[in-house]
């Protein structure tokens, strides 16, 4: 596949005059954006404003080490580099099939003007939707093995801004955001959201997080709006550990004039590499279904008994359901020994099936039907044994011809005290993508370590979870219908959800009646467009599918997108999303509790072209709570000149698909 469309390299390399510590300004391609560097006796501070309205003032950059103190004043600047960078590229899959990365750079290089001499660079990008710095620790000098102990990066906000957040975790996503402003906020995990009183938005997170810890932010009480890193320790309380050379991951800031700005903005693709597998050929997006749901409502059991969901003659229901549909995969959990022994160290060795799973069998099965069988480690955090066992592992699958797998780290780590998100993890789950690689296998992480872009160079990093997910409806008080409007302009700007969309039964109440999805069916279907996730699943029981005229938008909808256009948002009231594959488009509008109206004017259509979109909506008196189910399906012609009044039930949605009319 030929990936690169086109490189311009703009005069690179500028040297400038280092004079006395002026300001250095870094302006975006467009000049909307301008970060300002400068020094403070010694001290590297980064500003940042937009359309010259200031949106971060001065804040401090350094890094602290265990022994060797601080790196982050007393500094001189030895030299300034000036890039410029525009190239076009195409990912394998995502939300767009192009993607252009044109920003300014500016390298500082700092150096220690007494012993021990140490150097430290920092490099900063202006793109048009955002800016983003990193810290390099060069090679060849005192300082060669490191341990860090915090980093000093802050964020001083020039106003008070409105922000929507989960707290700090250093196990867990999976909360439900909150809207405070940044003078109520204790602590978040990032992406995190902000709206300036001007009507700006941002969101802070990070990206290209290798063999580092992952960035929680607290806030500074002495200090007004600003936040600090704060990074995931080890058991002994350190933040990161490393050989120079080093560099962190970049810390991302990414501005829009609008929330979908947010949503359209691929600043954090565009800050990982390229493409690391030479032919991604095998990397196939997919929608699934899978034996999965029926565990989380009561119905079957991951371990053995008269309620297993894994059977051969169970999975083969779900393949035939599949191939007959237009579902790419099938996942089966629970077809291994050790669900008995659930969070136990040693529980599961990944490699043996339970005696009523034929496993061979039924991968031939998948494989006559054109269907990928999707398998599944849970590990239940014990690391250290399925780092034993991966390469057998994974290697089974491969023979089988199993291509992508399912992981989970339900539970603490093994060895206790690491965290799900501290650099001893990072790099554990960069090894199993890294190995999944090798074997032509997908995956879909849950657990995971946050998506920080670099699903571009490692593009068999579909999906995964690291949000509050459908299953919280099985057994829990429940995702409320506000939630997924919230997700598009926080967890989803980080990278694809495995949120598990697609239930058709909301109420299920012949398994749990005290539990239910907190939507209509409307919307369950529209988040096949809002939410993007290249792996895909339709959770419900097959049962409740088969005879749903409803199925059928999910049947014809898309994993992966040529283009992507948010119509209009609300963050937390309301997401209007429309997606292209190929002369298709898709829409999706969602709405929280309240019922409101989404006027969609249907001007990203060809010009001159008709089109027949089908339209699955709320009926007239379908309401989340009393009445879910309640749809309407209509066909109409319509065109670009046309505009799509949409009136959405509490909790409800449209999905709708438009395809050109052929005469
Ligand atoms: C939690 C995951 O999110 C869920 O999808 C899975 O079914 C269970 N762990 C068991 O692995
Ligand atoms: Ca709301």
């Amino acid at each position: 596949m030929k990936r690169w469309l086109f490189i311009a390299l703009l005069p690179a390399l500028v040297l400038v005059n280092v004079g006395a510590h002026a300001d250095e300004l870094l302006e975006s391609p467009s000049g909307m954006i301008v970060l300002d560097f400068s020094m403070e006796a010694g001290a590297p501070r980064y500003a940042v404003s937009y359309d010259g309205l200031p949106l971060i003032e001065p804040s401090e950059l350094g890094l602290r080490f265990l022994d060797q103190g601080l790196l982050a004043d007393g500094l001189d600047i030895s030299e300034i580099y000036r890039n410029r960078h525009d190239e076009t590229w195409r990912p394998v899959w995502g939300t767009s099939s192009t993607i252009r990365n044109a920003y300014n750079e500016l390298v500082v290089h700092l150096a220690e003007p007494g012993p021990p001499f140490r150097r430290l660079d920092l490099v900063f990008r202006a793109f048009d939707d955002g800016v983003a710095f990193r810290y390099i620790l060069p090679d060849g000098q005192r300082l060669t093995a490191f341990t860090i102990v915090s980093e000093l990066t802050r964020f001083r906000f020039a106003d008070n801004c409105r922000t929507w957040s989960i707290p700090a975790n250093y196990d867990s996503y999976e909360q439900l955001y909150r809207e405070l402003h940044l003078d109520e906020l204790d602590s978040a995990n990032t992406p995190i959201t902000l709206e300036t009183p001007d009507g700006i938005y941002i969101s802070l997170h990070e990206a290209d997080l290798t063999d580092w810890a992952g960035m929680t932010l607290a806030a500074i009480r002495s200090e007004p709006n600003t936040l600090e890193c704060d990074l995931v320790p080890w058991p002994d309380g350190v933040k990161v550990k490393g050989m120079t050379p080093a560099r962190s991951p970049w810390r991302t800031i990414q501005i829009a004039p609008s929330p979908g700005g947010l949503v359209e903005s691929q600043m954090i693709l565009n800050l990982n590499e390229p493409c690391a597998i030479e032919d991604p050929g095998w990397i196939t997006p997919m929608k699934y279904v899978g034996i999965w749901w029926g565990m989380h409502v009561g119905k079957e059991t991951w371990h053995l008994g008269d309620r297993h969901g894994a059977t051969t003659a169970n999975t083969k229901s779900y393949i035939d359901f599949a191939a007959e549909r237009g579902i790419g995969g099938v996942l089966v959990e629970g077809w291994n020994t050790g669900w008995d022994g659930w969070g136990a160290k040693d529980a599961y060795d990944f490699v043996t099936p339970y005696p009523d799973f034929d496993l061979p069998a039924v991968a031939r099965y998948a494989r006559e039907r054109g269907v990928a069988l999707i398998g599944h480690h849970e590990t239940g955090g014990d690391v250290p044994t399925y780092e034993m066992r991966l390469e057998e592992a994974f290697t089974l699958y491969e023979t089988l011809g199993i291509r992508a797998v399912k992981t989970g780290y339900a539970g603490g780590i093994y060895p206790r005290g690491h965290h799900h998100h501290g650099q001893w993890m990072v790099r554990h789950y960069r090894r199993v993508v890294e190995a999944a690689a090798r074997h032509g296998i997908m995956l879909d992480v849950h657990e995971p370590i946050k998506p920080t872009g670099i699903s571009r160079t490692w593009p068999n990093m579909m999906t995964r979870e690291g949000v509050r997910g459908i299953e919280y409806n099985a057994w829990s008080e429940g995702n409320p219908p506000e939630h997924t409007t919230i997700l598009p302009f926080t967890r989803m700007l980080a990278g694809p959800l495995d949120y598990t969309p697609g239930i058709f039964d909301l109420t299920f109440n012949r398994y749990k009646p005290e539990n239910r999805v907190y939507s209509t069916l409307a919307n369950q279907l529209a988040l096949y467009v809002v939410l993007h996730s290249p792996l895909q699943m339709a959770a419900d029981l097959i049962e409740n599918y088969i005879d749903n005229p409803a199925f059928a938008f999910i049947s014809v909808v898309p994993t992966t997108w040529d283009e992507t256009r948010v119509i209009d948002a609300v963050i937390g009231d309301l997401v209007c999303i429309a997606r292209r594959s190929g002369e298709e488009w898709f829409l999706g509008c969602i709405t929280d509790e309240q019922a409101r109206t989404c006027e969609v004017p249907l001007y990203f259509l060809e010009p001159g072209r008709r089109y027949l979109a089908r339209i699955f909506q709320d009926a007239p008196d379908a309401d989340w709570e009393s009445n879910p189910a309640a749809l309407t399906i209509s066909e109409r012609e319509v065109g670009i000149e046309d505009s799509l009044t949409l009136p959405l039930a509490p909790g409800g949605g449209a999905a709708m698909s438009l395809t050109p009319v052929v005469r």
